[in-house]
Formats: structure tokens, sequence, C-alpha cells
């Protein structure tokens, strides 16, 4: 079976390509390169030993998507192409919004036009903006609190409504937790330009000693030890999600929403105390003011993803720490 990636050479993107090309499935790559570069498609290459056709588009080109669903015989599509940048997106709403509401809207008329009925669709636990209850289940209140946020809850809203239109579709909308770590081949990872904005990314180049030292943003939340808590959960388990919701999609015709996270939130100060023993490293660290719009807590009900798609997380905290730091260190 014959899948199109769209923003395949990106972080969650690349690795749910290599899981897909393990699993057996054909591939075809689309990304405008805005936040990736041409390095990460001939690594999946070398990893997986196989061979694929990649095209440097931006999806929002109707023209161009819809030649290479012609060429490739595309048959189910995994929509990650977006802009991500949570603090970006409150300067510039504009340049999200019209990036990640144009390019899903062009997929999908591509999709309709060659006659495609098959999506996975790449969405965020930011969608629960500060969850009313812990765990949260895939049907707790929807709110977001920043444009890059609003922008998946516009596109899983804009989803719907194309699912009531034209009911014989399979919509599979995946709400990821906090991805981190790496491919065992460490040829692939999170790499972003510049300071990183997110926790994992600032901790491995903090212990590389790229950066002096973490700011640990609020020590006086109603947590555990004070500080933020998350649902981690290491990229390949969620890239494997991705195989286990095309199956689904394969079977049942309808549109599902999962949440794909391990179940367990971990503080900041048990996130850099387990990247220490893990790596024997430093990581040096100072507790500094909240940072604006972070919540004090946010973890996943994972059960509905096991119930229906046979998916669990496998993944310890000390697998993702370690594969996280390794990518790092092994990086050309
Ligand atoms: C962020 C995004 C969210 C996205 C998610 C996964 C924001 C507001 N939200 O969530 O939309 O889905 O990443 O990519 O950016 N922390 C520090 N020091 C740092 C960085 C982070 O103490 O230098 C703390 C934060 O306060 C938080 C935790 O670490 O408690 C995780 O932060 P981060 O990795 O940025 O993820 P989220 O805020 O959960």
């Amino acid at each position: 079976m014959k899948i199109l990636v769209t923003g395949g050479a990106g972080y969650i993107g690349s690795h749910t390509a290599v899981e897909l090309l393990k699993a057996g499935y054909e591939i075809t790559i689309v990304d405008n390169l805005s936040n990736s570069s041409i390095d990460v498609i001939d690594s999946i290459k070398e990893i997986t030993n196989k061979d694929f056709n990649f095209y440097e588009l931006d999806v929002k080109d109707e023209d161009k998507l819809n030649e290479v669903f012609v060429k490739e015989n595309i048959e189910a599509v995994i929509h990650f192409a977006a802009f991500k940048a949570v603090g970006e997106s409150v300067e510039k709403p504009l340049k999200y919004y019209e990036n990640n509401l144009e390019n899903t809207i062009s997929l999908l008329k591509v999709m309709q036009k060659n006659n495609i009925k098959k999506i996975i669709f790449s969405s965020s636990a930011c969608v629960y903006g500060d969850p009313e209850e812990l765990p949260i289940k895939e049907t707790a209140k929807l709110t977001t609190t920043n444009p890059y946020g609003a922008t998946k809850h516009m596109i899983e809203r804009i989803l719907k409504d194309v699912y009531k239109a034209e009911t014989d579709l399979s919509v599979i909308i995946l709400r990821y937790f906090n991805p981190i770590g790496s491919d065992s081949s460490y040829k692939i990872g999170e790499n972003p330009k510049g300071i990183p904005n997110n926790l994992m990314p600032f901790i491995v180049r903090v212990a590389n000693r790229e950066i002096d030292h973490l700011n640990i943003f609020g020590d006086d939340y109603d947590t555990k030890d004070g500080t933020g808590v998350r649902d981690y959960i290491h990229v390949t388990d969620l890239a494997i999600g991705h195989i286990k919701a095309l199956e689904k999609a394969n079977k049942d015709i309808g549109i599902f929403v999962y949440n794909l996270g391990t179940g367990t939130g971990y503080s900041v100060l048990e996130m850099v105390k387990t990247f220490e023993k893990v790596n024997n490293v430093k990581v040096p660290y100072e507790i500094t003011k909240r940072r604006d719009g972070d919540i004090a807590a946010c973890y996943a009900d994972p059960s509905l993803a096991k119930e229906e798609l046979g998916w669990v997380a496998t993944k310890t905290l000390e697998d993702m720490c370690y594969d996280s730091y390794q990518y790092i260190i092994n990086r050309k």
C-alpha cells in the first residue's frame, strides 16, 4: 500500500516514515524543507535500506501535489506538514493560520479529486488547553491558548465537517503528548534550529555544553515537586501509533480520535534527574519564573488507543533520555 507522508522530513514524520517502511508499506514523502533538511531523506533510506520518492514541495501548491498523487498512485495520507512553534505563532498568527489551514485544505481537495478516502492527522494535546481533569480523555473539553494550537483544533473541525459531507472516509486524528527520543540508529532525531523552546532539546544542549544551564520555569505549581508535569512519549512509540492507525483506517470507515501518550506524567525535575543518571552527565539548572501560557500538568488517558488500535507505548523514560542524548552526541 502506498502512503503519502506530508512533512516526512520533520521530527515525527521521519520516524513514522521509518516505521512505515519497516512494516512493509511503500511511501512517498512531500516536504518543503522549511524546518528540516534533505539529509533526513537520505537517513531514512539508510536506516531502512529501502527507496522511495521525495518531492520538495509545499502542500499548499495544489497542482504540484495533484501531480504527485497521480504519478505515485497514493492510497492513503498521513499529514504532518505544519508550522509548530508556539511562541512564533503568537507573534505571527497569520503565518500559522495561512500555512497550517491552507495546506490542509489543499491536501483534502486533492484527496477528493483523486478519490482517496483515508487520512491520519497529526494533532496535539495542546487542543485540551489547561485540562479540567487528569488523566485527559479524548472526550475532554477542547480549548486552545495560542494560534498554533488553534490551527490544530480548527483542522480537527474541518476534518469532522468533511467527514459529515463524505461519509465513506476513514479519518483518524491522533493527539500527541510530548514526543522525545530518537530512532535507535541515531541517524534521525529532534534538532531544532537556534535555541530550543521545548524541554528535552534544551536539556541535551546543556548536557552537551552548548548552553550553560537550563532554566526551570517555576517550582510553585500544584504538582509533586512544584515543577510542570508532562506525558513524555518516545517518538518511535508515537510513530508505531501511526501504523496502528493506518490498520484501523484500512478496516473501518468513520472519524476516530486517539490520545497518543504513555499515561504517566513526569515533572521537569524528574526529567533532569533521570537524564543525568542515565547518561552520566550534569545538567545544571536554575529555577526561574513561570513561562507565560504554561500549565501545571498534562497527561493522557491512553486507554482508547489500547482498546481500539491495540497500541501501547513500550519505551521507558530511561530509554527516552538515553536516545535523546545519543542522537545529539552522534549527530554529524
Ligand atoms: C509544548 C507546546 C505544545 C506542544 C508540545 C510538544 C508550548 C506552550 N506548548 O508543550 O503545544 O504540543 O510542546 O512539542 O510551548 N520547561 C522548562 N524549561 C525549558 C523548557 C521547558 O522548565 O527550557 C518546562 C515547561 O515549563 C513544562 C515542561 O518543561 O513544564 C515541558 O515544556 P515543553 O517541552 O516546552 O512542552 P509543553 O509546554 O508541554
